[in-house]
């Protein structure tokens, strides 16, 4: 009996450690030195001018394309190579978390 109360509280803190960990996925991040890209890189200013909306738009409305913290990562490198941004790894990794933190909201 004690030995199962044992195991049930060892498994309870667990599964905390587990949702802690994933309710920052991007624990390492910068996200001062991801909103600054966020501007100076053009990532916003290019994107109201793609939507003619509000910068968040593109982040939030119903038909966006990222659904998973897969797709976060994958659409920020593919910005970031395709106009030749040149931003370094911890920068797509700042800049991703600055938009989960502010719009995607990520877990997994
Ligand atoms: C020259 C224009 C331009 C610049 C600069 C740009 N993007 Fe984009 N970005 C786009 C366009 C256009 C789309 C929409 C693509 C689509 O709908 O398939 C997009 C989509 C995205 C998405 C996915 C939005 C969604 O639907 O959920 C992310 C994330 C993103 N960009 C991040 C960035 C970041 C970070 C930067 C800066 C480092 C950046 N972009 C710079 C044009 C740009």
């Amino acid at each position: 009996m004690k030995l199962y109360a044992f195991a049930t509280q060892a498994l309870f803190a667990a599964a905390a450690l587990v949702s802690a960990a994933h309710a920052n996925p991007f624990p390492d991040a910068d996200l001062a030195n991801g909103r600054e890209i966020h501007y100076a890189k053009r990532c916003a200013a290019c994107h109201t001018e793609k939507t003619s909306m509000d910068e968040a738009f593109i982040h939030t409305r119903a038909d966006r394309k990222v659904r998973t913290l897969f797709d976060l990562r994958r659409y920020v490198s593919l910005c970031n190579m395709e106009l030749k941004l040149e931003l370094f790894p911890e920068d797509e990794r700042d800049v991703a978390a600055y938009l989960n933190q502010r719009f995607y909201k990520l877990t997994q």
